[in-house]
């Protein structure tokens, strides 16, 4: 079992070659009222002032929440390159961002109204503290709102492609396997309530949305190769999934030449009683 130490240091090493790996990735994926899960999660704190994002990387969720006149925002990230490309956004110039850990938040207790997360919470170990911290910086009624990935929607590209991932995997040594990331509680409506609970928080309200990602093949295999797993693989490991990947995705492209591709977003938020 990986440390949360190591944990770290492998989400660290990634986010300093890939800083804006998330927002690339899926930022263009829309739910099908046509948001964004960035979206999703900005307008599920629509009333809220002061709002913190934990694990906010390159801070495109923190510009969308910027669009509010009045607002003030945190973001805070484990990857000083990530939070170097959210200083560049303009819109965040009034924006406290700041290196850190979930563990140990750097804010006064009873700071926001409002904790919002992208694809982060589930990546952190420790999640107890976490949920402890958020809990303490948060004002009493204060709001968590939260994406974690839900996994492939089925029988399309992104299915394939960890169908794939998942045998390359099988006969790498573990020098090219990133260690076991998070606490698999964060993706179950069940689970986070056990999580939040103790640390006072009502009942999660938990939605589970599919984000269509379809594109060209190009579009696609960029969105899809960028998870974690594929850090550490050497480039030719890489090419070989590359090239496996697009005679699959052969198979299934539409008559106006786009590949689906879908995955799961759960949505979850969680107010302070
Ligand atoms: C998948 S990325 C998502 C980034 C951004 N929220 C987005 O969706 O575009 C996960 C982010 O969480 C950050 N992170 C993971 N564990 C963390 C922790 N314990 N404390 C602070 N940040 C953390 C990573 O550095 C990374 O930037």
């Amino acid at each position: 079992m990986a440390t949360t130490a190591s944990q770290e240091a492998f989400l660290r090493t990634f986010h300093a070659e890939h800083p804006a790996v998330t927002a690339e990735a899926f930022s263009r994926g829309r739910a099908p009222d046509g948001r964004s899960s960035y979206e999703i999660l900005r307008d599920r704190v629509a009333g809220s002032r002061h709002v913190l994002d934990v694990g906010c990387g390159d801070g495109l969720l923190l510009e969308l929440l910027a669009q509010t006149n009045g607002r003030q925002l945190a973001g805070l990230d484990l990857s000083a390159e990530s939070l170097m490309l959210a200083r560049d956004r303009l819109p965040l110039s009034g924006a406290r961002l700041e290196q850190g850990r979930a563990q140990a938040l750097p804010f006064p207790d009873d700071t926001f109204d409002a904790c919002v997360s992208h694809m982060a919470l589930m990546l952190m170990g420790e999640i107890e503290q976490v949920a402890a911290e958020v809990s303490r910086v948060l004002s009493p009624g204060g709001v968590l709102a939260c994406v974690v990935g839900g996994g492939a929607v089925g029988g399309e590209a992104y299915d394939r492609f960890l169908g794939l991932l998942l045998s390359t995997l099988e006969g790498m040594p573990s020098s090219q396997r990133i260690p076991r990331l998070g606490d698999r509680r964060t993706r179950s409506r069940d689970g986070l309530d056990e999580i939040l609970g103790p640390v006072g928080f009502a009942e999660v309200e938990w939605e589970t949305v599919p984000i269509d990602l379809s594109g060209p093949v190009q579009q696609v295999w960029a969105s899809v190769s960028g998870l974690y797993d594929l850090g550490p693989l050497d480039q030719a490991t890489v090419e070989e999934l590359r090239k496996s990947f697009f005679a699959e995705a052969r198979e299934l492209t539409t008559s106006n030449g786009r590949v689906p591709c879908a995955f799961k977003v759960h949505v979850a938020t969680a107010r302070l009683r």
